[in-house]
């Protein structure tokens, strides 16, 4: 029987569940119908018979979880796994629609380092091969695919790929397979990421490819500023993604938006589109906060950054790519950007290098135009450009106004190097090279917000 004050708890969930579905006057839907409502099908990862003291290995206790919710989760009323405070060992496991994971504070989700718990699975079609080696890959630390209605949330619990092993192995060439990633969506529409921790992931953090419809909101991503590869956020062949008030410390770019690899991605042809990057705090002293690419083979359209900082950052909104990308990157706009020690304020690379095998094109150039950067301040600055198209191929259509890059003590002599590049400038100091001629007007950044995500985050607690 339920006591007096645990009836008050539900009855205040469902109201909050009412209202996050429609508010007042709207229609009246069960719960969980639409994806953001609480579950009705709630389960302990104890009741699967987890152990949570950091030594017992409990991927069959997941996997059972997983299998179990996903049949309780077909009546309409969704299912969440509460993860509650302790260290849950275990090797990969994949989510299933409606359903959230829900970590409580305290909970610790660990990646099992024993690598003989990592399956192996097929290579992305978009890249043709593992991205470290050729050929499949390690499995995702948690994966899924074809999924809808997602969310993984909680009391900022933590998911833990505990990455040194993996890190050990990359350096010293031990490893015959690339490196899963800590969390990779396939194929996926409405999720919700948000009030988590991911911390050492053995390679990219969070990857959601060929979905639409993510929000990524409140998270802490955490990895050491040397770990190989420990990207933070990778939007890949994805549309309608938002990342909102994160705070990415690691060893390669917090935010690297990408659609395929070469004459893969070209082959596949999923955009990554629609992209919105908001209050990011980003430490990345090897890296940039945000790159577009280097894997850009299918396309990357529409991506705007607003009021984003950095600190000990190597670059802010860098485009890498190179001769046999193909594809494109264009109509990116940045708009508010803060940067504490920089090496590069601006960052364009048209020689990245990396092909998957000795098959891409050689004729198969990118595309970049329509670059715009407006209302950015930046300190302790060693150069403000480095900017580098393709021979050729020159990046144009780059916009860059009301740009203040203060230097530092050390600063280059040549502040500008530019080449293959166009565009326009305007109040950007120190002054830029003659490729960006005068203009007098700010640099666009489009009027209409991007609906992505529901218009209000859940609020459910379990
Ligand atoms: C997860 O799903 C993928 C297919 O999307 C499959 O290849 C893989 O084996 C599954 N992993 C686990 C641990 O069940
Ligand atoms: C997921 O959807 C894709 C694209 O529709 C399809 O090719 C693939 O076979 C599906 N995968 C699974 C595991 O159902
Ligand atoms: C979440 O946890 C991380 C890691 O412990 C911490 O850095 C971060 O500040 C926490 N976030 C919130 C909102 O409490
Ligand atoms: C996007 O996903 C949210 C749930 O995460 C859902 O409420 C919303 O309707 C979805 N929007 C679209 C356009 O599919
Ligand atoms: C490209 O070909 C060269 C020589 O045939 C070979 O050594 C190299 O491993 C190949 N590279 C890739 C990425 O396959
Ligand atoms: C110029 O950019 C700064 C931020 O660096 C902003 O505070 C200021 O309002 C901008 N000025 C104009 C005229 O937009
Ligand atoms: C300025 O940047 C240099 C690296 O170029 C760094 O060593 C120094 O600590 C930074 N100074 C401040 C005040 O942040
Ligand atoms: C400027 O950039 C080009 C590559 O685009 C490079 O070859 C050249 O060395 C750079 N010049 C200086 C002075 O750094
Ligand atoms: C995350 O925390 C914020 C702030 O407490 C809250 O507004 C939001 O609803 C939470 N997200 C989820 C999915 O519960």
């Amino acid at each position: 029987m339920l006591t007096r004050s645990a009836l008050h708890v539900a009855v205040a969930a469902l109201l909050l569940c009412a209202a996050a579905v429609g508010g007042a006057g709207a229609s009246r839907r069960p719960a969980a119908a639409g994806g953001s409502c609480c579950r009705k099908h709630v389960k302990r990862i104890t009741e699967y018979g987890a152990v949570g003291d950091g030594k017992t290995l409990n991927t069959a206790a997941f996997a059972r979880a997983v299998a179990d919710l996903s049949r309780r989760a077909a009546d309409g009323g969704g299912a969440a796994l509460v993860v509650p405070e302790g260290k849950w060992l275990t090797g990969p496991f994949n989510l299933t629609s409606h359903f959230t994971l829900f970590l409580h504070r305290g909970a610790e989700i660990l990646a099992s380092q024993d690598l003989n718990d990592w399956p192996l699975i097929a290579p992305l079609p978009s890249y043709g091969r593992g991205r470290d080696e050729p050929g499949p890959r390690y499995s995702n630390f948690i994966g899924g695919s074809n999924l809808t209605d997602v969310i993984i949330t909680g009391q900022n619990g933590t998911i833990n790929g505990q990455g040194q092993v993996w890190w050990d192995k990359y350096h010293a060439k031990e490893l015959t397979y690339t490196r899963g990633y800590l969390l990779e969506l396939l194929y996926s529409h409405d999720i919700i990421i948000s009030n988590v921790t991911f911390v050492d992931a053995p390679s990219w953090n969070l990857h959601p490819t060929y979905c639409t419809n993510v929000t990524i909101s409140g998270v802490t991503i955490l990895a050491p500023v040397h770990s190989p590869n420990t990207d933070g956020i990778d939007p890949d062949s994805s549309s309608y993604v938002k990342i909102e008030d994160c705070y990415i410390v690691s060893g390669d770019d917090c935010i690297a938006v990408k659609s395929g690899w070469d004459e893969y991605g070209i082959k596949f042809n999923m955009p990554s589109q629609h992209i919105v990057v908001r209050r990011l705090t980003c430490i990345s002293p090897t890296s940039a906060m945000i790159a577009l690419g280097s894997e850009m083979s299918g396309g990357i359209q529409d991506v705007r950054a607003e009021d984003n900082i950095a600190i000990n950052t190597e670059s802010a909104v860098r485009i890498k790519s190179g001769v046999g990308r193909g594809g494109f990157v264009k109509d990116v706009f940045v708009r508010g950007l803060s940067l504490h020690t920089m090496k590069w304020v601006f960052w364009m690379t048209g020689n990245y290098g990396q092909h998957p095998d000795n098959s891409s094109n050689p004729k198969a150039l990118p595309e970049v135009t329509g670059i715009n950067y407006r209302d950015v301040f930046a300190e302790n600055v060693t150069m403000a450009g480095r900017m580098e198209g393709i021979p050729n191929d020159p990046y144009t259509g780059i916009c860059m106004s009301n740009v203040t890059a203060q230097l530092a003590p050390d600063a280059k002599k040549l502040q500008w190097n530019c080449t293959d590049v166009k565009g326009v400038a305007s109040g950007v100091s120190p002054k830029p090279c003659p490729e960006l001629g005068a203009v007098g007007k700010p640099c666009t950044f489009p009027e209409e917000e991007l609906v992505i995500g529901p218009p209000e985050l859940p609020k459910c607690t379990y």
